[in-house]
């Protein structure tokens, strides 16, 4: 049994990535302040006997996490618009010391790293589809900066401590993922499309079949999150995503 740390466990896509964990017979830490994340997503998880919920912040409370740490899912960051343009500091601090912190906590346990990053790494792009290899088109001071560089700066952080302390890191650029346990409303493309056809929204996220996070390799079409595969939680087809 490997015991990993999930940062922001408790939203949307990190709920799904503990519950899947946990199905295979992992255990899990989940570390999360709730600031967007929801009781409600992992509350049924405690059953297993193989789940940790550790409350506050990546900086204030990753220090204290104890025990074995197989890897690190960092995934804790204001992800909605509606969240980072209203806590612009908390994304950057998320993604800063945040990053620091969890790749700090890897690098102690010799514990592999994930980053979860965003499509916005490339900001306004020229370049469509983007690949790995566009560098990005980004303004550094505009009101959408706060998440745009949080995430650059955390990406810079992952390959520095892999270049410098050989942690073995991963980083994998989310494009638009929907389905079950996004907030409505939150002010995310498909969010605010299927606040009025939730339901059907559901349905096609049930329905349609794809690897986990589906998103990686690029393009810009909302995917649908289905943890329904056999597929190993944390693998797909991009070549820095780890397969734990
Ligand atoms: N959903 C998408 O389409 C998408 C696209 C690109 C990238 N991402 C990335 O995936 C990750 C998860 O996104 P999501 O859609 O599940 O969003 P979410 O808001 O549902 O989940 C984020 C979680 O992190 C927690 N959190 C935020 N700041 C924290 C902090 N400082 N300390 C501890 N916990 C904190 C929140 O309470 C929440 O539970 C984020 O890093 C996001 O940037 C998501």
């Amino acid at each position: 049994m490997r015991r990993y740390v999930v940062t922001g466990g408790a939203g949307f896509i990190g709920s799904h990535l503990c519950q899947a964990l946990l199905e295979r017979g992992d255990a899990v830490v989940c570390v999360d302040d709730f600031s967007s994340g929801s009781l409600d997503n992992v509350a049924d998880f405690a059953r297993s006997g193989r789940f940790e919920l550790v409350e506050g912040s990546t900086y204030e409370v990753l220090g204290s996490v104890g025990g074995t740490v197989d890897a690190v899912a960092h995934l804790a960051s204001p992800a909605s618009p509606v969240d980072y343009l209203a806590h612009p500091l908390e994304t950057l601090a998320a993604g800063s010391s945040g990053t620091e912190a969890a790749l700090r906590l890897a690098h102690a346990h010799g514990a592999r790293f994930l980053l979860s990053s965003t499509s916005e790494v490339y900001g306004d792009p020229l370049v469509h589809p983007q690949q790995e290899n566009y560098w990005g088109n980004v303004n550094p001071i505009g009101p959408r900066s706060v998440y745009d560089e949080s995430k650059r700066f955390s990406e810079a952080l992952t390959a520095a401590y892999r270049r410098t302390y050989g942690v073995d890191t991963g980083i994998v650029r989310i494009f638009n993922t929907y389905g079950p346990r996004l907030r409505p409303g939150d002010g995310r493309v498909v969010s605010n499309q299927s606040r009025s056809t939730v339901m059907a929204a559901r349905r096609v996220a049930f329905a349609i079949s794809t690897t986990w996070y589906g998103p990686c390799s690029p393009c810009s079409t909302p995917t649908p999150l289905d943890r329904s595969t056999s597929a190993t939680p944390l693998s797909c087809g991009s070549r820095s995503w780890p397969s734990w």
